[in-house]
């Protein structure tokens, strides 16, 4: 059993913490959030993540997790220190530190015992180093001892309790390689894959990673658009491409492109480092373009359907940038959904679990109570995010409330020969239309 301090408590910390409760470790979990930190001592969530709420509650009342807002608290007796904050993007792609350093400097003021540091946020390739140049420039000679590890987060939201209690892979990376070991033995009842690795390396895998994945859903999100302009269908192209080992089925899902907190300012913030470094990266820049132009393909796709959108009622399902999960960080739904009210259309929308949030970024948007009220008076109807529960509509109903038949499946889910039948113009993002 080790003592921990996870710093931050979003969908990594909390999780992070939890999961480390969960395991036998004794956690401190801590956000500079009072409401958050309020709230989760009352048992609820700030997020929604599915299985969260009951692990929380199992290892609070077996006193293994507990939540602060104060950083004496968090780190007394503390052995380890993950920091968990945000890293979003700055205007020009780089990721914005503030967060991080605002950590740091808290960490460095209340050191006052050795401490391993470990770092979870998505961090620039080197920051590992400067978070020890600053531990030290705060506290000078009287700094404990202490080090730096870098263990990257991998998981993904919606499955993020899974993800992290059986990786693919746990990466350590650290100029101490004791320190990295030590970190290593959190993990061990995980029985996962471990890689240690030197610290800037770790930083880099993070990077990568995120960048190929970003890569791979641009790619068949071109494939999707080559397919379209000559009659091939794009599912099936990917399942066939899929079954070769070497490519793997996973992330060759064509339709509205990527989002969300990570893959959007990751892929980024690559292309801001290495273009500082006199690097020209293209092919990030094109998996950039690509996938911003997917939310303006779905647009068009309307568009041509309808002829204008000026004064059509759109019917949007879905709202957060991927099923299971309430975040709206660029969800390509609410880019979709702004250039929808910008060419004059109204918009209705559902999300099981982003309305609130939808509706404080985009006042305009109309919420309704269900997939069917969605439908009402709408002229199209848009699949924007793939949430189980859509998957089986009663498309009789949906026929009955919409004004109008046209469907877009931004996420290729629905059967476009079915809905043909039903009397539907059914639109897929690459695939032929279902009335060929
Ligand atoms: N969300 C994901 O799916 C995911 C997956 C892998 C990696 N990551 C990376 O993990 C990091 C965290 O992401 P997230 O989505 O959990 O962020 P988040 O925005 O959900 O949560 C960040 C939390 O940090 C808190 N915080 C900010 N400053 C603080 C401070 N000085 N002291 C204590 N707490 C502070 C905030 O109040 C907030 O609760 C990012 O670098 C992200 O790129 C995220």
């Amino acid at each position: 059993m080790a003592k921990i301090c996870v710093i931050g408590t979003g969908y990594v910390g909390l999780v992070t913490g939890t999961c480390f409760s969960d395991i036998g470790h004794q956690v401190t979990c801590l956000d500079i959030d009072k409401h958050r930190i309020d709230q989760l001592k009352n048992g609820v969530m700030p997020i929604y993540e599915p299985g969260l709420e009951q692990i929380v509650e199992q290892n609070v009342n077996a006193g293994r997790l507990k939540f602060t807002t104060s950083y004496p608290e968090g780190l007394q007796d503390a052995e380890f220190a993950f920091i968990a904050v945000g890293t979003p993007s700055s205007d020009d792609g780089e990721a914005d530190m503030q967060y991080i350093t605002m950590v740091v400097e808290s960490i460095a003021q209340h050191l006052s015992h050795p401490i391993i540091i470990v770092n979870k946020s998505t961090v620039p390739v080197g920051t590992g180093d400067w978070v020890a140049e600053l531990i030290v420039e705060k506290n000078g000679q009287n700094t404990p001892s202490f080090s730096v590890v870098s263990n990257p987060e991998f998981l993904r939201e919606g499955s993020a309790i899974n993800d992290f209690m059986q990786p693919d892979r746990v990466v350590l990376g650290s100029t101490d390689l004791e320190a990295a070991q030590q970190v290593a033995e959190l993990y061990q009842a995980l029985r996962a894959p471990i890689m240690i690795t030197d610290l800037r390396t770790a930083e880099m895998i993070k990077y990568a990673s995120n960048a190929f994945l970003a890569a791979r859903i641009s790619f068949i999100n071109e494939i999707a658009n080559i397919c379209e302009s000559l009659g091939a269908d794009v599912r099936e192209v990917a399942r066939g491409m899929g079954m070769d080992k070497r490519i793997g089925p996973s992330f060759l899902d064509a339709g509205l492109g990527w989002g969300g907190s990570c893959f959007p300012k990751d892929v980024k913030a690559l292309a801001y480092m290495a273009a500082t470094r006199g690097a020209h990266p293209q092919l990030l820049q094109a998996v950039m373009d690509i996938n911003q132009n997917q939310r303006k393909r779905a647009v068009i796709k309307l568009q041509k359907a309808m002829g204008s959108l000026e004064g059509k009622t759109v019917g949007v399902l879905g709202l957060s940038f991927k099923p299971n999960t309430d975040d709206i960080r660029d969800a390509p739904a609410l880019d979709i959904i702004r250039m929808l009210l910008e060419s004059g259309a109204l918009v209705q929308a559902f999300d099981p679990q982003a309305m609130q949030a939808s509706k404080e970024a985009i006042p305009a948007l109309v919420l309704r109570e269900s997939p069917y009220e969605v439908a009402k008076d709408a002229n199209a109807l848009l699949l924007a995010t793939e949430w189980n529960e859509f998957k089986s509509l009663d498309f009789d109903i949906i026929k009955e409330n919409m004004r109008g038949n046209v469907i877009l499946d931004g996420r290729n889910i629905w059967y476009g020969q079915n809905l043909h039948e039903k009397g539907f113009t059914y639109i897929g993002m690459g695939v032929p239309s279902a009335q060929e």
